[in-house]
Formats: structure tokens, sequence, C-alpha cells
């Protein structure tokens, strides 16, 4: 593998996106081959405590890298070497030939977040091509079966989450409301990334900065009314199905088909905004995996769909790569 030429493209592969934006992927370069890794300072225990999402984001980055790399001629593989105690997932190595894609690096440079409204949500045609997608892998992406219960219980999970004071602290860690926090454009979530109005990011910084005061008056119930119901934006509400027994390896294979579903979201003129809430307050992800008739663990990934009535903006990356 030409490890150099590799080297050079990985601002790009950066773009990959990543649970609150931390970015924990880890390249090391060595003579034939690079290392993938992650460091454990850029998960999320207390948000993320299985590490779901943090396998799904490493996934998304190890697809992005074969998708920059083949765009750019450069003939690379991964192969899967998962090690949870030394944070390692796999190898990118040399291959007979470039990888098969049919996304290049327009579409991972162009991809974002969508957080704002949507027209309508996606055609039945592409809904059929995402679930085909996930089918490669095992998983299943379909519709929630009735839409009716979800703004109750993307308030429930939102009031869940803001209770838990470790889990609102981590959120707190990774939100740049100001331009003028040190890291905002390195990484973690903006203002613009969430399409927060100046007023709501001084309103959630104020709430937060008083929130192990505020906890015990009733914080949470007002955080979770000021996110508002994402739904009421429009777009309609996917979920990723995953095979029963997913080990972590799986996992990250799925987060590789997951980041082929938001470039194929992406290129259908859609945009995707993942409520993963939703899974992560137990009550809420036990009422949504009974539509399914799946056990809760089989939930991967919920995510709001649809046609985008404004561009978004995007997300920040880091330049000094670790
Ligand atoms: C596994 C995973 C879970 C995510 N969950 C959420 C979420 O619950 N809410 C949200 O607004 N964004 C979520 N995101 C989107 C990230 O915040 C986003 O990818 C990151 O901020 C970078 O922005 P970009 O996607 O515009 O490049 C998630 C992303 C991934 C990969």
């Amino acid at each position: 593998m030409d490890v150099e030429a590799f080297r050079a493209l990985a601002p790009l592969c950066w773009r990959a996106p990543s649970a609150h934006n931390t970015q924990p992927w880890r390249l090391r370069y060595e003579s034939r081959a690079v290392r993938v890794g992650w460091d454990p300072a850029d998960a999320l225990p207390a948000a993320d405590p299985t590490g779901r999402d943090l396998r799904l984001s490493l996934g998304a980055f190890v697809e992005t890298c074969l998708v920059v790399a083949a765009d750019a001629g450069l003939a690379v593989r991964f192969d899967a070497d998962h090690c949870a105690e030394g944070h390692r997932i796999g190898w990118l190595r040399g291959a007979g030939r470039r990888y098969d894609t049919p996304f290049g690096a327009a579409g991972v440079r162009d991809r974002r977040t969508h957080r704002g409204r949507y027209l309508t949500g996606p055609e039945p045609e592409v809904v059929a091509d995402l679930d085909a997608l996930a089918r490669t892998v095992g998983a299943r992406f379909r519709a929630v079966p009735d839409a009716g219960p979800l703004p109750g219980l993307i308030r429930a999970a939102d009031q869940q989450l803001y209770a838990d004071s470790a889990i609102a602290g981590e959120l707190r860690s990774w939100l740049r409301l100001t331009p003028r926090h040190p890291r905002y454009h390195a990484d973690g979530l903006t203002d613009r990334a969430l399409a927060l109005s100046r007023a709501e990011a001084a309103g959630l910084r104020a709430a937060l900065a008083g929130y192990p005061l505020l906890r015990r008056v009733g914080l949470p119930r007002i955080l979770a009314a000021a996110g508002g119901n994402p739904l009421a934006l429009g777009g309609d509400v996917l979920v990723l199905v995953g095979p029963p027994d997913l080990d972590d390896q799986a996992q990250v294979t799925i987060g590789r088909a997951l980041l082929r579903i938001w470039l194929t979201v992406q290129a259908a003129g859609l945009a995707a905004h993942p409520l993963s809430q939703l899974l992560d307050a137990p009550v809420p992800r036990a009422a949504l995996a009974a539509q399914f008739g799946v056990a809760p663990q089989r939930l991967l990934h919920v995510v709001r769909v649809g046609r985008p009535a404004t561009a978004a903006a995007p997300s920040a990356r880091r330049r000094d790569q670790p």
C-alpha cells in the first residue's frame, strides 16, 4: 500500500460522521499498512455505554477511507481485526484493485447531518434501496410502523437523558455554542451545525452552565421541551435493525453500511438526521423495539430522512489530526 499517498487523503477521510462529532478514530501509519484504532478519550462512556455508536462511527470512518482512496486511484482494502483491549478495529492494506464503490470524494465532502426542516420524506423506491443496502450486512432499514407515539417517546428520551448528570456533562463538553469556544472549528457540536439561533444557543449555554444546581428544579424537563419535536420538521423516521447476536466487529461492519446508506440518501437529494436518544433511553427504545417485534438491542440506529428545505451548515473537523 502507498501509505504516504493515503496519508495525504486523511483530512478528507476525517469528514466521516461520528456521534457528538468526537472523531474517535486514530490512524497509525506503518511501512505497508495503516492501523485503524480509536482513542477512548473520544468515546462517550455516559451517552454510549455499550460502545454501539462508537463502533458505528468507526465503521463509517473505514468506509469513508475506502471511498476516498478509491476516488484517488489507490487500491486499498480493509481487514477487520477487532481488539477491544488494544482499541483497534483493523488494518487498511494494499489491494489487487480499487475498492468497488459507486460513491466518491465529492459525496464524502458534501455529506452533512441536516437537523432542519424537510419538505417531504423519502420516496418508497429510495427506502427500498436503503433497505437493500442494509440487507447486504444482515440488517434491515425500515420505516417506523406507527409514527404516532414518536413525539412522546422523543420527549421522554430527552427528559431522561438530560436528567442524567453524567450524560448531560458529557454532552456539555462536546457542545461548542459560541464561535469563541477554543475548539469551535475542531470538533464537537456547534450552534450552526445544530441549527440553533443565537438566542437558542445562548439560552442552552446558560441552562447548561447552571445545570448541577438547576437539575433539582426541573431543568431536564425544560431542556427536553426546548429541544422541541424534531418530527415537526418533517421527513420520515427509519430504523436500522440488526441481526440477533451481533458482536463488536459486526457492528463496525454495519457502520460501514450505515455510511453507504447516508451517501445514498445524499445522492438522492435527501438528508439524514439521527435521533439516537430514542435508543439511548431504555423505555423509548423498548417501545420502539416492540413495534418491530425484536429485542431492544437489535435496534442500532434511528434517523429522520427527508428532502431538506435549506442547506445545512458544515460541521467542524480537526486539522491537527492526532
Ligand atoms: C452513530 C451516530 C450517532 C449519531 N447520533 C446523533 C443524534 O442522536 N443526534 C444528532 O443530531 N446527530 C447525531 N449524529 C450525527 C453527528 O452528530 C454528526 O455526524 C457529527 O456532528 C458530524 O457532523 P456531520 O455528519 O454533518 O459531518 C450521529 C452520528 C453517528 C455516526
